[in-house]
């Protein structure tokens, strides 16, 4: 989809996906792992940037990037409001180059808002923003149906297309959002640190 599609449904209010709050997985991912190391976080496709000032409460350094200005721009003010430090930048995670690498990047509907014809695409740049050794957190939606986006996946998919590269920590189904129960699913995964596209 292109920017424009996207700042589109920001400027019309068509956002079906803004909940009010992050993703209820990674607040209880948080809340489980109290002792993580803490470090650089990429979250792409952050839209208003609840999950970038969940990590950033949490005591990570986070970055958020979409494609769509106003995104961008609501995330910004969202955040000052809230006395936090996080960075916004406009940004296609799919085809730029990442100014510096992360030691995190977390995904939450992203990886379904895309076309499915980019999700090689998708792979790829999550290794070229990720750094070796580093942690790929995802909130994979399996359960949307076929006319997306939001386009859905299965865990059979996330595990051909990410374990060539990455170590499975984890995997197990999160609290959601009420109209997203039992319809998710979260991998934990580390990069090889061996391992390039
Ligand atoms: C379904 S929304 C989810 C927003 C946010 N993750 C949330 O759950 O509230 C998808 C977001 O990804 C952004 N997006 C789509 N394609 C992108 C790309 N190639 N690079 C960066 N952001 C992108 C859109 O602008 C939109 O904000």
């Amino acid at each position: 989809m292109s920017q424009d599609y996207w700042e589109h449904r920001y400027e019309t209010k068509d956002m079906p996906w803004e909940k009010g709050e992050p993703s209820p997985g990674l607040v209880d991912f948080l809340a489980a792992n109290p002792n993580l190391k803490r470090g650089t976080v990429c979250i792409p496709g952050c839209g208003t940037g609840h999950d970038v000032r969940e990590f950033a409460r949490a005591g990570f350094e986070v970055f958020g990037f979409d494609l769509a200005p106003s995104a961008i721009r609501i995330a910004t003010e969202k955040t000052v409001a809230a006395g936090l430090k996080a960075s916004f930048q406009l940004a296609d995670f799919l085809k730029d180059e990442p100014a510096q690498k992360f030691d995190w990047i977390v995904e939450h509907t992203l990886f379904c808002a895309i076309q499915p014809n980019e999700r090689d695409d998708y792979v790829r740049a999550v290794l070229r923003w990720l750094k070796p050794g580093g942690n790929y957190l995802a909130v994979n939606y399996f359960e949307c149906g076929p006319d997306g986006p939001p386009f859905p996946t299965t865990r059979a998919e996330q595990l051909a297309r990410f374990s060539p590269y990455f170590d499975l920590k984890a995997d197990w189904v999160p609290r959601s959002y009420l109209n997203r129960e039992n319809k998710e699913r979260m991998f934990w995964w580390c990069r090889r640190p061996g391992a390039i596209a």
